[in-house]
């Protein structure tokens, strides 16, 4: 089980390991649209905990690059541990 922290809230959300931030983000207030890691509307910014998450994508490293910090909410899951975003 991992943690999402919201860095402007510091509300905390549980994510099972292995699952995507999706719903979490969704409920904390990020936007989506595509889903699909194409139009960029899901970024957010990783504070702490990178390594908790899954490998960029191919849709993220097209769309953000390779060195980032940034993800896609809609593509990145949760390996485990604590990950701090602002969005
Ligand atoms: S919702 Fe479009 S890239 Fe995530």
């Amino acid at each position: 089980m991992g943690k999402l922290i919201f860095s402007h809230s510091g509300e905390e959300a549980e994510v099972e390991d292995g699952e995507p931030l999706h719903e979490a983000c969704e409920e904390a207030g990020v936007p989506f649209a595509c889903t699909e890691g194409v139009c960029g509307t899901c970024v957010i910014e990783v504070v702490e905990g990178m390594e908790n998450l899954s490998p960029l994508t191919q849709e993220e490293k097209d769309f953000l690059g390779e060195q980032t910090k940034e993800r896609l909410a809609c593509q990145c899951k949760m390996k485990s541990g604590k990950v701090k975003i602002l969005f």
